[in-house]
């Protein structure tokens, strides 16, 4: 058993410092299994060849034992499409214990299409400069070497575009007789603010800057005034700094862009939360204008001066007036998205709250709950519960993570459940995905927007765009009613609603559409849900 160990593992030869700075820096990463045993071997020993080449070598000889436990964490970019096996059969079974399905997008999306390599050619070549558009150098791994005398920032320099700064915390600690320290840049130039005696500068203005001394502690006060100069504009990139002895070499970057630009909405100042300042209700509708009279009344008995939004695609359109009330008539069927990324186009308070056109508010729909978590929180979106005819109610609560999977493209995995409870908000939770009824900061729901190709359906697809961007809540508290008997779509399980807007879809056409939009837009090549 020892011998087949060796022999195994024997092929491989990393130092345990390299796979503990790599399980670190990838331990962030998505934490899906991932069978690396023998392949996995082969990948982690090619990955640190690929990322970490100049730290593989000088450690050959010594063996190391790969743990399984931790090891199967690491993301491989190499991830599977993998469901749940069928186990027995009982009534009720898949809803207490629902199982994993997957769907192949590549597949299922690649054999309908007439052009397959061609059209995999082409999203290769978009990731490929969306990447590059994406990059920036301050994301790179820089590795500090042992013993250097050189002391430097690690993070938080940043200038603006063309614009100039002290780099912070430049110093040298050495015994010699005489001291010399050089710095270069790729985007700006160096120089020094002020000049200190008995120490030379060469290269002011430049991008190699030499500053030597006999006297240390006159070359450390000369470092304190060493300035960088942007001079490459770029809105936002970063520029790797190399800080240097003729024995040692450190890097650090510099980050190069404008600050965040804030947006900020005057509603007025207020000692209690005025809903008609901070919110606006927006809706899309399709023929249902008995539903939506409803929900405009039911709205008016609690927020009689809320502004509601509604977008309306239908083919003879009959007036919604009233006052506070912003009726958009669109194009004969533009969809559901599209209205969507209309109405919310036009809402100008600080939160936007979407509701379906068959909902109808109560008194336990509290608009200030949603807006005290959003101003009280880091959140951008929370999301409410919306209760059926039935007494059922739903909160949809999902968990979405990436792994990834190499040139084929990744793995989206959906998961019902929530990351944590919110200190403070005993019923609220932080989630990735939430219900059709949701209330959002209308700057961030803005800049994720609805792909406007989703017409007929479409809901998780607005929040795997969100993911990484939007911070997500939901509330069970804040509750809305449903009109409608026909049990569509929230009357079904969680699971059924998720599985139908996939599998289901009402057309072929629509099933390609969601297909190419996760596997060419979103670049994913399987998606595994409950
Ligand atoms: C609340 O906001 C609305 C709209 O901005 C405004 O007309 C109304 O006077 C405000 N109410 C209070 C009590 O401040």
């Amino acid at each position: 058993m020892r011998s087949t160990h060796k022999k195994c593992l024997g092929l491989i030869f990393v130092s345990v410092g390299v796979l503990i700075a790599v399980f670190h820096t990838w331990s962030n990463g998505p934490s899906q299994i991932v069978d690396i045993q023998p392949r996995g071997e082969s990948l982690l020993n090619k990955v640190l060849a690929q990322q970490y080449p100049y730290l593989t070598s000088g450690h050959e000889s010594i063996a190391y034992h790969v743990k399984d436990k931790v090891a199967s964490h690491l993301a491989l970019n190499s991830c599977f499409c993998l469901a749940d096996k069928e186990s027995f059969q009982l009534p009720l079974s898949s809803l207490l214990f629902p199982r994993v399905w997957a769907h192949k997008l590549d597949a299922a999306f690649l054999e309908s299409h007439p052009d397959p390599e061609g059209v995999k050619h082409h999203r290769a070549q978009e990731y490929s400069n969306f990447q590059k558009r994406s990059y920036s150098p301050a994301d790179l791994p820089i590795i500090a070497e042992a013993n250097s005398p050189l002391q430097y920032p690690t993070q938080g320099v940043e200038v603006r575009p063309l614009k100039t700064i002290l780099i912070p915390g430049l110093g040298l600690k050495e015994e010699k007789t005489k001291h010399e320290v050089y710095l270069t840049a790729t985007l700006g130039v160096f120089d020094v603010a002020a000049t200190v005696n008995g120490v030379a500068v060469k290269g002011e203005g430049e991008k190699l800057m030499t500053l030597s001394s006999p006297f240390l502690p006159a070359l450390n006060r000369q470092l304190q005034f060493v300035t960088y100069t942007n001079t490459v504009f770029h809105p936002k990139t970063a520029d790797t700094v190399k800080f240097a002895t003729d024995g040692h070499q450190a890097f650090f970057s510099i980050k190069v862009g404008h600050g965040p630009m804030p947006k900020l909405y005057n509603s007025g100042y207020q000692k209690e939360y005025n809903i008609s300042a901070l919110v606006t209700i927006a809706t899309k509708t399709f023929l249902r204008y008995d539903k939506l009279k409803d929900l405009i009344d039911s709205i008016r008995s609690y927020y009689p001066t809320v502004t509601i939004v509604i977008a309306d695609d239908s083919e003879h359109p009959q007036p919604v007036t009233g006052p506070h009330i912003e009726h958009y008539i669109m194009p004969f069927g533009k969809g559901w998205f599209a209205g969507r990324n209309l109405a919310v186009s036009q809402v100008t308070t600080k939160y936007v709250l979407w509701a379906d056109d068959d909902f109808i508010f109560t008194a336990n729909t509290k608009l200030e709950k949603m807006v005290d978590i959003l101003e009280k929180t880091t959140l951008d979106l929370v999301g409410g519960a919306v209760r059926e005819v039935t007494g059922y109610t739903a909160t949809y609560r999902h968990t979405i993570s990436v792994e990834e999977g190499g040139e084929e493209g990744d793995c989206l995995h959906m998961r019902h459940g929530y990351h944590h409870v919110i200190d403070g908000f005993p019923n609220c939770v932080v989630a990735d995905a939430v219900i059709n009824f949701f209330m959002g900061r209308t700057d961030k729901v803005q800049q994720v927007g609805f792909n406007p190709r989703l017409a007929r359906k479409g809901h998780l697809e607005f929040f795997v765009d969100a993911l990484g961007s939007l911070h997500i809540g939901s509330c069970s508290d804040v509750i809305v009613n449903h009109a409608s008997k026909i049990k569509l779509p929230w009357g079904q399980t969680d699971s059924q609603k998720a599985y139908k807007s996939f599998r289901y879809s009402s057309s072929t056409a629509d099933v390609n559409l969601h297909n190419e939009v996760f596997y060419f837009n979103n670049r994913f090549k399987c998606m595994t849900s409950q």
